[in-house]
């Protein structure tokens, strides 16, 4: 799909986004493990959940057909006709989809490979999930994903006794499970889909799992299993968890914070108010707004209630006094690692020099983001330079151009976003990588007053 987007516009309103992929796939793990039944509403349909969902499925027997059916449908709904925005709330928001636990015991052989398309956090978290499974499987993906480093993941699980076979340190990966053994593991990288696999294999591992973390990462993981009473304990960057089989749960999926960033860069950058309601506040996803503030971006959040230990309330964009270039350090980096490419496109528009530092990790992501960024940003009309593993965006703003997403959803997505506030129209190419993470962002974005146009 290939969109032209005519800056000048204002966003305005109220919206709710899609539900947060990061929960949702961490949810799906628990509720198809669980010792009994689960109901889980506001599963978001974007391809990477349905990889994990459609996984889970040929894992398990009893929630087999639910999860199956879910995916089959997310996925007529994503391709088919009926991917508009206007149909998604009703679907989307308030269809539950209701998963028999049987509990972590139970789960099967799949009679195939198990594909997890683009999604590195299936890939990392069923990896852990199948540590302690009494049988071989073989995970897949697509090409973005076969490129992504794995023994970050696998190495630990070895240690923990799981026989973890990767391809030259990437997928395909064949894992064959067994009894675990808890160890102390310090991760030399900071990811939340690393911690997240090493908690799932240390609750069915004997003796206690501590993971000690080098910077904070998202913490739903920790955050579900706290919930449902796990034996958890947290001082700071050190988590330790032991064996415990959790029971059936039912609960909400929050919006999804990242979804919700490009909507509010959208609003920063064509100088508009907009809320987004029902979306996830979880400290460990909203830095952001933090780098947002600094640019000069007015914000305010406020928590109306709790999912399985996840805030969830609103975030209004209340004003913007003109950008200003900020630096993210290399430790916050792991905190807005997914809104680096819509926080570079502020940084094009903001008055001076907007840099990230040590952002290699962008290089490992679904495409190797810096690089991509950077021609990205040039190919709008904009400056920015890779220098050693550090971004530079020069300020002052894009001429418009025409992008490609390179098959990458946030990059896609920033694209489009940062146009709104081009000289001149502007094309992306390739915006059907969107559905990743965010079906539906064009209908959302019109339906607020964004002036895009699918033209291809
Ligand atoms: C995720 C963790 C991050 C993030 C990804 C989702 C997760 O990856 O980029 O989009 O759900 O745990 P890393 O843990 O590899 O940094």
């Amino acid at each position: 799909m290939r969109i032209r987007v005519t800056p000048g516009g204002r966003l305005e309103g109220t919206i709710r986004v899609v539900g947060d992929k990061s929960i949702a796939h961490r949810w799906l793990i628990l509720a198809s493990t669980a010792s009994g039944p689960s109901r889980l509403t506001g599963i978001p349909r974007s391809h990477d959940v349905r990889s994990t969902a459609s996984c889970l499925a040929e894992l398990t027997v009893k929630a087999r057909p639910a999860l199956d059916l879910w995916a089959r449908n997310a996925s007529s709904w994503v391709e088919g006709g009926g991917s508009t925005w206007n149909d998604m709330p009703p679907v989307v928001s308030n269809g539950t989809l209701e998963v028999e636990g049987e509990g972590r015991d139970r789960l099967v052989h799949p009679g195939g490979r198990l594909d997890c398309g683009n999604s590195g956090t299936s890939m990392r978290l069923l990896t852990g999930l199948l540590a302690a499974a009494p049988f071989t499987a073989e995970l897949t993906g697509d090409r973005s994903l076969s490129a992504r480093p794995m023994e970050r993941v696998a190495a630990p699980l070895r240690s923990m006794g799981a026989t973890v076979r990767t391809t030259d340190g990437h997928p395909p990966l064949v894992v064959t499970g067994g009894p675990l053994l808890g160890i102390e593991h310090r991760m030399e990288v900071p990811s939340a889909q690393v911690k997240g696999a090493l908690l799932l294999a240390g609750i069915a591992a004997s003796g206690e799992t501590v993971v000690v973390e080098p910077t904070a990462t998202r913490d739903h993981t920790e955050r579900a299993l706290g919930a449902l009473g796990a034996p958890l304990r947290r001082e700071g960057l050190r988590i330790g968890i032991a064996r415990f089989q959790h029971q059936g749960f039912d609960a909400a999926v929050p919006g999804d914070p990242s979804s919700a960033a490009f909507v509010i860069a959208g609003a920063a950058l064509t100088g508009s108010e907009v809320s987004v309601e029902g979306v996830g506040l979880n400290p460990t996803r909203l830095h952001f707004l933090q780098v947002l503030s600094r640019m000069g971006v007015v914000t305010e959040t406020s928590v109306v209630g709790q999912q399985l230990g996840e805030p969830v309330g609103s975030i209004h964009v209340a004003s913007t006094a003109g950008l200003r270039p900020t630096t993210v350090r290399a430790d916050e980096l792991p905190l807005v690692i997914d809104e680096v490419p819509v926080l570079a496109m502020l940084g094009a528009h903001a008055r001076g020099e907007t840099r990230f530092l040590g952002a290699s990790e962008l290089r490992v992501k679904e495409s190797d983001r810096l690089t991509a960024l950077v021609q990205g940003i040039r190919a709008l009309g904009g400056h920015a330079a890779a220098e050693a593993d550090d971004l530079v965006v020069e300020g002052g703003g894009l001429r418009g151009g025409v992008a490609s997403s390179g098959g990458d959803h946030r990059l896609a997505m920033a694209f489009a976003v940062g146009s709104f506030a081009a000289d001149r129209p502007s094309e992306v190419e390739g915006m059907e990588a969107a559905a990743v993470s965010f079906p539906g962002f064009v209908e959302a974005l019109r339906s607020m007053g964004a002036a895009i146009e699918v033209i291809g």
